[in-house]
């Protein structure tokens, strides 16, 4: 009894979790600036999956503790992950937009004892970087193999690629190349551009000049793919009959109203579309609407930090509520679910999340909103990027 008591008071001044009955989950994101609404995403999906489940796993209340990294910055993101874990004593760091933000963030797991539960980033190799990582988003690679075969079942056989310079951008350009070549097509010329860009007409200008039937393209959700759809749009590309592929960061619902009728028939891939047709999806839309408060402003960061917090409620349970950063990852491998997206699993071996990929079509709903509306599925799809991501 005497050692239990002593044990039980060190325990409190060490301010040891084993003891604690308040969980706090640390979320880093965009949540001011121009990707502002990418991170409100973020928040809308927490509390709708905390509304739907309750803020309790067992006896353990959940604390969601919120920091802001405006733009991909990875130095801002590290330091904001290690005052969350010496300060703050979160027992799990989640969000993470930014692929470099999310990289920033990997060396320091293992010794601070946090599980990372990626909800967008989407550069294959981010797994690979720790043991620690989980993510219940997606990756470029799979999101842009299957668009390389839809392009090629559309008669394009030339194509020019362009991708933003950095993790998730050169592996979706390595992704469409392979699978187009595969296909049997031709990718006439790779442009790269800095993350910064905004002006988009001399990229357009290149594209004519290319000589390409069509072009693939990715650029991370927000201002950047909005003036990326317009420019293409408004130079004269569309109607030149230079078709547009891309995997679905392209046309994200938030984005549809100001891009207008220029983008209906516009077919992209992805993981999840807000129209998608199941109960589990109409629950999630249900909640999430209510929580942020303007359903015109939902887009596809809140399903993965939905699903994030579903993996971190179930790593909760399992740990007791005690911090394991190993047994908490170790019990969410081959972890199934229903998902708003459809079914998934986190694959055991590499920790990302295996789901289906959906061909959409931009589309007008019976009530005048624009929809990514679903048209063909691909089952199942891993991460093809893992084997060169190693
Ligand atoms: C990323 O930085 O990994 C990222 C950001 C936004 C996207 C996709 C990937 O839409």
């Amino acid at each position: 009894m005497r050692r239990f008591v002593l044990a039980a008071i060190a325990a409190i001044a060490m301010g040891s979790a084993a003891y604690a009955d308040t969980i706090k989950v640390g979320v880093i994101g965009p949540f001011s600036g121009p990707f502002a609404l990418q991170g409100k995403n973020f928040k809308a999906g927490i509390d709708a999956y905390m509304a739907m489940h309750g803020n309790k796993v067992g006896d353990n209340e959940i604390e969601v503790i919120y920091r802001d990294v405006p733009q991909a910055d990875p130095a801002r993101s590290k330091s904001s992950a290690q005052e969350l874990v010496v300060k703050d004593h979160v027992q799990y760091l989640a969000g993470f937009y930014f692929t470099p933000d999310a990289m920033a963030v990997t060396p320091i797991l293992k010794q601070a004892n946090v599980p990372m539960v990626i909800m967008n980033a989407a550069t294959s190799a981010i797994v690979t970087k720790s043991p620690l990582v989980v993510r219940t988003s997606f990756t470029t690679w799979q999101t842009s193999t299957p668009i390389a075969k839809v392009a090629h079942d559309s008669g394009v056989n030339k194509i020019i690629s362009v991708v933003s310079d950095y993790g998730p951008g050169i592996d979706a350009e390595n992704a469409f190349k392979a699978g187009f070549e595969k296909a049997g097509g031709q990718v006439v010329e790779a442009i790269r551009m800095p993350l910064s860009t905004n002006d988009f007409s001399p990229i357009m200008q290149r594209i004519k000049d290319s000589g390409a039937q069509g072009v693939f393209a990715f650029l991370p959700s927000g201002p950047t793919t909005l003036g990326f759809v317009k420019a293409y749009n408004e130079n004269g590309l569309k109607t030149a009959g230079i078709k547009l592929f891309s995997p679905g960061d392209l046309t994200q619902e938030s984005d549809l109203p100001a891009l207008g009728d220029a983008a209906l028939g516009m077919q992209t891939t992805f993981h999840y579309s807000i129209s998608h047709d199941s109960p589990e999806n109409k629950a999630f839309v249900a909640a999430a609407d209510k929580a942020i408060g303007n359903p015109a402003e939902l887009t596809f960061p809140a399903v993965g930090a939905f699903d994030g917090m579903h993996v971190i409620y179930k790593m909760i349970e399992a740990t007791g509520g005690k911090q394991d950063a190993q047994k908490a990852v170790d019990a969410v491998k081959g972890l199934s679910w229903v998902s708003p997206r459809g079914p998934v699993t986190i694959d055991p071996d590499s920790r990302h999340i295996t789901q289906n990929i959906y061909l959409r079509e931009v589309a007008k709903a019976a009530d005048g909103t624009y929809i990514n509306k679903e048209i063909q599925t691909f089952e199942k799809q891993g991460d093809p990027g893992l084997a060169a991501a190693k």
